[in-house]
């Protein structure tokens, strides 16, 4: 086991991460206000830019190939290296991402009756 540090841009916050743990689970133990929402890779909540460093994130299901490099989803993330984060900064695809939501307004126009 090696363990990096992991600082993140514009709150002076640095803590101790492990290659065995995610930083998510690192936050939550320090307290560190990380977002963070389905825990699995998905939803993009958690994300961090990379500013320094290396991650391994084979389960970001969420990032495309190319942005992989250049953002962490920290509750996937394990450190390759000490690392710089920038927390709140999303992938491209985020917006990409939405599903279509509109709806036909038929259920409103059948309450009328
Ligand atoms: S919490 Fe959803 S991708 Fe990390």
């Amino acid at each position: 086991m090696t363990e990096y540090t992991v600082e993140f841009v514009g709150t002076g916050e640095r803590i101790t991460v492990s290659d065995t743990e995610t930083v998510l689970s690192r936050c939550i133990e320090e307290g560190i206000a990380q977002e963070f929402s389905c825990r699995v890779g998905m939803c993009l909540a958690c994300s961090a830019k990379i500013i320094e460093g290396e991650v391994t994130q084979p389960a970001a299901r969420g990032l495309t190939e190319d942005e992989r490099d250049e953002y962490a989803l920290t509750c996937m993330a394990r450190p390759k290296s000490d690392l710089v984060l920038d927390r709140g900064k999303y992938p491209p695809s985020i917006d990409e991402e939405s599903p279509a939501t509109e709806e036909s307004g038929s259920e409103a126009a059948a309450a009328d009756d």
